[in-house]
């Protein structure tokens, strides 16, 4: 079978898991997903490829970190589709557990606790969310045992949460962002995408263009309040369609949100979420500064 269409393999159990590391001991890499695989996964696994000779992508929509009442059961899952999206990039393998493969006994009792950088934006709107993301980070590394875990820059907070935790727990493992990767329309790439119909993804638009227009006046040397500004005045702009979560410019670590005038040599991002329909999208930019 030639290169383009090799299927990875595809393990479903933690003993296939156990069996398929007997026979890999090369530099592994991977990338953690919940499938519905677009753009923005397939650029982590091209990263990871870069970095890494083996490269495994776990597939497995997380109970944990969906709150009652979010999309845990709309959430898609399409994983034929997604073993498929994968064939011919070099993907060794595909984990793909059951709820029942990661959670044996159910909920468990055990789990990370994120701390004050968990508490705020995200994790404010959706308690409980980052610790369900770190628990099953944590899982997942254990599981699969990478000397790389590659997560994307969209999902910053996240990423600031996972970064410190491998830095607090001493966790053997090297963290690697990818940029957003977004659609012609400017929209960041999510799973989520798909949920809104052509109106409003029109009305959706307002968040990358808030989140730009805010990065392009940092860069021409505005301040952080006027990076507010303008950014608010775009999304305010988005009609009755949008509702606004948060938009604000924040240190990239700690998630505090940065006071115009205050030298500091922190990261800013502007960050942004807002819901059209039912759909949550988030958004950032790294400002320069
Ligand atoms: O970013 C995601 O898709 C999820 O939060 C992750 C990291 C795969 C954990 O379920």
């Amino acid at each position: 079978m030639g290169r383009v269409s090799q299927l990875p393999v595809v393990l479903a159990t933690r003993a296939e898991l156990e069996a398929w590391h007997r026979s890999h001991s090369e530099r592994r890499a991977v990338v953690m997903t919940m499938g519905a695989l677009h753009e923005g996964h397939l650029a982590l696994v091209d990263a990871a490829l870069r970095v890494a000779s083996t490269v495994i992508v776990s597939i497995f929509v997380n109970p944990l970190q969906f709150g009652p009442g979010e999309d845990f059961d709309a959430y898609p899952r399409t994983l034929d589709a997604d073993v498929r999206a994968l064939a011919g990039r070099g993907v060794a393998a595909v984990f793909a557990p059951s709820a029942a493969q990661m959670y044996p006994g159910g909920r468990p009792s055990v789990r990370v606790v994120p701390g004050p950088v968990g508490e705020v934006f995200e994790g404010a709107i959706r308690p409980d969310h980052f610790s369900g993301v770190l628990t099953v980070v944590l899982k997942l590394l254990a599981l699969t045992r990478p000397d790389v875990a590659l997560f994307g820059q969209k999902d910053a907070q996240q990423l600031a949460l996972i970064r410190q935790m491998a830095r607090d727990l001493n966790l053997p493992v090297s963290v690697v962002a990818t940029p957003i990767v977004r659609d012609d329309d400017g929209l960041a790439t999510s799973s989520r995408n798909r949920f809104l119909s052509a109106s409003q993804r029109q009305a959706a638009l307002a968040l990358p263009q808030a989140i730009d227009s805010g990065a392009a006046a940092a860069a021409q040397g505005a301040g952080v309040d006027e990076v507010r500004r303008i950014a608010g005045e775009r999304l305010a702009r988005a009609g009755d369609e949008v509702s606004v979560d948060y938009l604000d410019v924040v240190d990239s670590q700690t998630f505090t949100p940065l006071a115009e005038g205050v030298a500091d040599s922190s990261q800013a991002l502007l960050i942004g979420a807002i819901r059209v329909g039912g759909v949550r999208l988030i958004d950032n930019a790294v400002l320069e500064r």
